[in-house]
């Protein structure tokens, strides 16, 4: 097997690579003064069981690049390529909601097929439609229960997490921003035993921007104790640096973030960093984030490396 991946995922590769015993592919990335992109696998690929490892985005270079890999190593004779998605951008494009709308996903889906992927491995992919616009076997692989290690939240985020029943008053409430993550937060809960779940309410006036509510019912749950929220993405950070403000103002002491895509786009690190968060925990599905927030104690990356062994493996498994 070998592995090729583009940037920013060429550590994590490697570190597949370790556990799997598989090569390291090099790859021949170029941008000429036009802008016009060059993309060349180096490794020979003949016959070969290739794994690519790549987002689709946020940049529409990203995309370019990963379709001519794909291009490239099925037209050079490989055998199977498996394509791994840490981070599946244009799944929130996944349904038309005005006349003429386009379905990003789909046409995503499309051309990654096209160039050459015989299968994918999605990690957390923002809804079941868009991991049904692929025609080719897709697997989901769930980052939740390696964000959720009590290990990243400090004593005061944790409670009485791993405790006796008699604990169970000390330990964090989850908290999900809207309904869209309301199962999220089900399963986040049940993981680490939490003592309550709460579902925010939200809505969009425009794109990008997010107004929260926290139900009057749901107030005391929150009061005087940590806060989990959970959701899939951080974007511009409007969602969760809302529910953040309402949950301490309705009295929560704690507050710790779970997200696998830490995609910190536009005014998302100003957010984060004025909304006083306790702790922050993503995955390294997308590049690490700016110095400013990592300096930061808050910050925790984990790394989707044995998750995504465990899928690759189970992958192979299955088609040998
Ligand atoms: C929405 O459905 C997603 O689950 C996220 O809540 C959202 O994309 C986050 O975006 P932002 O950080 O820009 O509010």
């Amino acid at each position: 097997m070998i592995i090729f991946a583009l940037p920013p995922h060429e550590r994590l590769s490697r570190a597949i690579a370790r556990a799997l015993r598989a090569r390291v592919g090099r790859v021949e990335l170029r941008v000429f003064s036009d802008g016009e992109r060059y993309v060349r696998p180096m490794t020979v690929v003949r016959s070969q069981d290739v794994v690519v490892i790549a987002n689709t985005g946020p940049d529409a270079g990203a995309l370019l690049d990963l379709l001519i890999l794909l291009h490239a190593i099925r037209s050079s004779g490989a055998r199977r390529t498996t394509l791994v998605i840490p981070y599946l951008a244009y799944a929130r494009q996944d349904r038309a909601t005005k006349p003429q709308e386009p379905v990003t996903a789909i046409l995503v889906a499309r051309l990654l097929e096209s160039a050459g992927a015989d299968r994918v491995v999605l990690v957390d992919p923002h809804s079941e439609a868009a991991v049904r616009t692929f025609r080719i076997p897709v697997r989901v692989v769930d980052p939740l229960p390696t964000l959720a290690n009590p290990r990243h939240l400090s004593p005061s985020l944790r409670g009485g997490v791993g405790g006796g029943a008699r604990d169970r008053d000390r330990r964090p409430v989850v908290v999900a921003p809207d309904a869209g993550a309301r199962d999220r937060a089900r399963r986040l809960a049940a993981l680490l035993g939490a003592r309550d779940i709460v579902v925010l309410e939200k809505a969009r006036p425009r794109p990008n921007v997010a107004r929260v509510a926290l139900r009057t019912a749901d107030r005391a749950r929150v009061r005087g104790g940590a806060v989990l929220l959970v959701d899939d993405m951080i974007d511009t950070a409007g969602t969760i640096t809302a529910a953040a403000q309402r949950l301490r103002a309705a009295g929560a002491t704690r507050i710790a973030i779970l997200a696998t895509h830490a995609v910190l786009s536009g005014p998302a690190l100003v957010r984060l960093r004025r909304a006083r968060i306790d702790r922050i925990i993503v995955s390294d599905s997308l590049p690490s984030p700016r110095r400013s927030l990592r300096r930061r104690r808050a910050l925790r990356t984990v790394s989707l490396a044995p998750a995504l062994t465990q899928a690759l493996q189970m992958t192979y498994r299955k088609k040998r």
